[in-house]
């Protein structure tokens, strides 16, 4: 096991470079080291913080228990009768670099979710999604450690509960379990999803091939989306919210031009058009802002802190409920 450190600086692992501290922090590779790490926790009562590339996470204030940034690595390909393709890979590999190692050695299904920072493990955490697929179409299932008992866990793909940026180990089973690796069913002449609305002006052609798609999802990404290293964030600060048949009639009444689309249950608007219209993009209070080109995007300057963006935030939610009356709910997750 890595040595235990003490009073780390959380910014270099958080992408809004957040200025807190854990009291103890340490990196694990592998799942005998990460036993341990939780021995330790559990001797000292210790808070627990699992850390993977910390792109969806507020921190807002100094964290007194050990952070636990996870580093398991590895992948393996194990093909299946009939032409698909199980790929398992470890907690701690990169997301992106796990699409392009996939992309690589012809196993197909994961280029829409391209350039998402994070690690794998925590893809299954909020179901990650983008460009009209989310994990749970691909994922077939993943092993998790208890963090009470140390004993590992299979779940199935109903057994995560997956939702919108949604899954049981954000609501229910929320802080029980360190998800250790997760297996995805690929294959080399997957069906490409290429009909999603923001996605179609990248495409070369209607029928674009997997590197093309690919390549037109990162140019998408990056027209739109400020990179991290560049201008802290943590992508979407909020979930596009759904809102049902009536009151989304009542919205477009009074907003002709309202972004919205028909989802099961009703109709999801695009919250960067509501942040947009009420005048918010590109605005600057103290350190943080939202930011000039997508505003569900919210960017430290600076030496902003967790609790000024979530000031910002806060802002934000109370002028969107008044103007439009439409709850918005914050996507990463506050600690
Ligand atoms: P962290 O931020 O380190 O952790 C997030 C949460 O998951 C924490 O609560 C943490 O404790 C928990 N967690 C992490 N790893 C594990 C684990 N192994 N087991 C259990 N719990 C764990 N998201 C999208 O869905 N779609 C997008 O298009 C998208 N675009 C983004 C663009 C930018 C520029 C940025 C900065 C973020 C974007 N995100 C997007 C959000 C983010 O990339 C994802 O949520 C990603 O999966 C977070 O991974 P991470 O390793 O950084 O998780
Ligand atoms: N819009 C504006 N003004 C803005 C921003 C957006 O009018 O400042 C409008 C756009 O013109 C477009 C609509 O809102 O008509 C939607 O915008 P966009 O296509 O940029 O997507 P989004 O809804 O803002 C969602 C996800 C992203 C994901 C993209 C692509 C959520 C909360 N966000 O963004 O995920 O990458 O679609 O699929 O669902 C994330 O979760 O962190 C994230 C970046």
């Amino acid at each position: 096991m890595h040595p235990i450190q003490e009073q780390v600086s959380l910014a270099e692992y958080t992408t809004l470079r957040l200025p807190v501290r854990a009291r103890y922090f340490v990196r694990v590779s592998s799942l005998s080291a990460l036993k341990d790490a939780l021995r330790f926790s559990q001797d000292k009562g210790l808070q627990l913080l699992v850390l993977g590339e910390g792109s969806n996470l507020v921190i807002r204030e100094d964290f007194p228990g050990l952070c636990v940034k996870l580093e398991l690595s590895g992948v393996k390909v194990d093909p299946q009768p009939g032409g698909a393709v199980q790929v398992t890979a470890a907690a701690g590999e990169s997301w992106h670099g796990f699409v392009l190692y996939c992309l690589e050695h012809g196993l197909h299904g994961l280029e829409n979710l391209a350039l998402i920072p994070g690690c794998v493990g925590a893809s299954p955490v909020q179901n990650v999604g983008a460009y009209g697929v989310e994990i749970k179409d691909r994922m077939l299932a993943l092993s998790a450690l208890d963090r009470q008992t140390l004993q590992l866990r299979s779940f199935t793909l109903a057994d995560c509960e997956f939702g919108y940026r949604d899954s049981v180990f954000k609501g229910r089973l929320r802080d029980r379990y360190i998800i250790v690796s997760v297996t995805f069913l690929l294959s080399a002449n997957a069906s490409r999803v290429t009909n999603y609305g923001g996605l179609r002006e990248w495409l070369p052609c209607s029928d674009p091939s997997p590197r093309e798609l690919f390549d037109a999802v990162c140019a998408a990404r990056r027209a739109k989306l400020p990179a991290p290293a560049e201008l802290p964030n943590v992508g979407s600060f909020f979930k596009n919210p759904v809102v049902g048949e009536s009151a989304h009639q009542a919205l477009l009444k009074r907003f002709p031009r309202l972004v919205s689309y028909p989802v099961a249950g009703g109709f999801k608007l695009a919250a960067g058009w509501l942040i947009d219209q009420a005048g918010w993009k590109g605005k600057i209070d103290g350190a943080v802002a939202v930011h000039r080109n997508q505003a569900l995007v919210l960017v430290n300057q600076g030496d902003g802190t967790g609790v000024d963006i979530l000031r910002l935030a806060g802002r934000i939610q109370a002028d969107i409920r008044q103007r439009f009356d439409v709850e918005l709910e914050i996507e990463p997750r506050i600690y």
